[in-house]
């Protein structure tokens, strides 16, 4: 099998406007991660995942682009961008743009004409319907962020589809012509030196809405197949996919090499643990460790030779690990490291959300006027209506809402955790005076080093990026697995709780390659580990 250089990096996710304000204004900018750039060269990643930076109304924080090839003032120029790209690449780091095609902003100029009604040459760029015979939607589906998906236009008397917000119509990828200026758009970007693409929902663009099929539609993997022919296909680029629903067989249609569509896809199967059955992301049920660790041994095992995955525990959509399965208390420490020595020891290309490598925590709110993200204020309007109390829809925002993980990046003790000078488009967490990347880097036992070594180990091992991976049978609340790799074989034991809990192995210690506490190691042996500790060894 080919190997290639996204199989062996470690990729950082920055979140633009909330990463490094260098202007004042309270908004993360490109400037801002100029200036930050030798702090994740100091860390050791590979690549950028850049969130959206495009011309955009921000409806969804730039998820709703209005021009795919011009910066959104608020973060920059487009001067700024190729600097950007210049210098994380003197500094061996690639930049991987966030390619959000699934829809576009209805500010677009597209959607601008395609809304002059039916004659218009751009109306099929999106998707039309007429009225049901009651006149209203065309059908029940429902959009991501509450309500119906489809939005009614005086003018032409038709419905346009927009599976997210109202702002967000969907593109009609059925139209080649949709297909032809995409591929262009993201040439130029290629051109531009990126490093790769971050693909949105992207499992959605083969939908074929009138038969209510929103994923995985038939024609999704020729769309993908015909754009990787068209653009990235023989560059080398690190592209992956958003795929909510994917299984380990759908991951394979996508990453499977022979396929010629994406290097690797982020799935979800492990995020939905402590959702429950049938409910949406709000309804909570409490994480059981054992089907954890089922979901990680069958990602780690079926991809085999036929795909490749991509390892997180965090992105901008999700909540704060260490809140929502660490301990962001007595343990965060601990718990940040153990979490990130379980994810990192594995095989796939880990990614790493900004301020993860800090053991940032989940904001807690008190009260809706202190939301700022779509999803969430729309979806407490909607459960309020329904008759949910508010202290039950803000306990779920608190465990699962999209603002946990976009508050401002805590870099010092100044005000505003040296994010801006100005007044934060979002409030920070107040535990910023102990929670930062000052703070992180005079420490050399923090979670910061702790990620910094992991990603070293990774550059250093061809047994983490390559090796078999074993899970053992533990008790519940203790993960652990082996990789072996040509004659070497590393063990991997974490306690995934508050507890002590046993652990015990014939198997005998050669040396101790990570920890995250000081403990003396010597013997496998009917241990007692204790709360979330975590080591790797490497076997005799
Ligand atoms: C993806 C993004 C999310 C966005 C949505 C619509 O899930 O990660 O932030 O709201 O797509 O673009």
């Amino acid at each position: 099998m080919q190997k290639h250089w996204w199989q062996e990096t470690v990729v950082y996710q920055v979140y633009p406007r909330s990463f490094k304000d260098s202007d004042g204004d309270g908004i993360g900018d490109i400037l801002g991660i100029i200036e930050k750039l030798d702090y994740l060269e100091k860390l050791g990643v590979g690549a950028i995942w850049l969130s959206p930076v495009y011309a955009s109304p921000n409806d969804d924080n730039g998820y709703d682009i209005s021009d795919y090839e011009a910066i959104m003032p608020e973060f920059g120029t487009m001067e700024d961008m190729e600097t950007l790209i210049y210098q994380a690449d003197k500094r061996g780091i690639k930049l991987v743009m966030d390619l959000v095609v699934n829809h576009t902003s209805d500010e677009h100029a597209w959607f601008v004409e395609a809304k002059k009604g039916p004659d218009n040459q751009y109306r099929d760029y999106y998707i039309w319907a007429d009225p049901a015979e009651n006149g209203g939607a065309p059908n029940n589906l429902r959009s991501t962020f509450s309500g119906s998906a489809w939005e009614y236009d005086e003018n032409s008397q038709q419905y346009y589809l927009h599976l997210f917000s109202k702002k967000q119509p969907d593109l009609n990828w059925q139209n080649p012509r949709v297909r032809t200026d995409i591929f262009a758009m993201m040439n130029r970007w290629i051109d531009k030196g990126i490093g790769g693409f971050r693909m949105d929902v992207i499992d959605l663009i083969g939908k074929v809405p009138e038969a209510k099929i929103t994923a995985n539609g038939p024609r999704l993997h020729e769309f993908l197949n015909e754009m990787n022919q068209k653009t990235f296909g023989r560059k080398d680029l690190l592209t992956v996919g958003e795929t909510w629903g994917a299984t380990p067989a759908i991951a394979k249609q996508f990453s499977d090499p022979k396929r010629e569509e994406l290097a690797m896809v982020f799935q979800f199967e492990h995020s939905g643990l402590d959702q429950q059955e049938n409910g949406e992301k709000w309804d909570l049920r409490p994480l059981n460790v054992a089907e954890l660790k089922t979901v990680f041994e069958k990602w780690q095992t079926e991809l085999g030779n036929d795909g490749w995955n991509s390892l997180f525990w965090n992105n901008h959509d999700l909540p704060r690990i260490v809140s929502r399965w660490g301990n962001d208390g007595k343990y965060r420490k601990q718990s940040a490291k153990a979490l990130a020595i379980l994810l990192h020891l594995m095989k796939g290309t880990p990614y790493i959300y900004q301020g993860e490598e800090l053991g940032m925590t989940n904001t807690p709110i008190t009260d809706i006027s202190q939301a700022q993200d779509i999803e969430t204020i729309n979806m407490y309007e909607e459960r309020l209506e329904k008759g949910y109390t508010k202290e039950a829809i803000l306990h779920s925002i608190n465990a699962k809402g999209r603002d946990n993980a976009r508050r401002p990046m805590q870099w010092d003790t100044s005000e505003n955790g040296g994010f801006t000078t100005g007044t934060p488009w979002i409030a920070l967490n107040e535990n910023y005076k102990e929670i930062n990347a000052q703070k992180e880097l005079a420490d050399p036992n923090s979670i910061f080093y702790t990620y910094q070594k992991l990603i070293q180990l990774r550059k250093d091992n061809p047994l983490i990026v390559w090796g078999d991976f074993q899970l053992l049978d533990t008790a519940d609340e203790v993960m652990s697995y082996i990789r072996s790799y040509e004659r070497k074989r590393w063990l991997v034991v974490i306690n995934f709780s508050d507890q002590s809990q046993p652990f015990s192995s014939e198997e005998v210690i050669d040396k101790v390659i990570i920890q995250n506490d000081e403990q003396k190691l010597s013997s496998l042996e009917t241990m007692i580990l204790s709360p979330w500790q975590a080591f790797v060894v490497k076997l005799k």
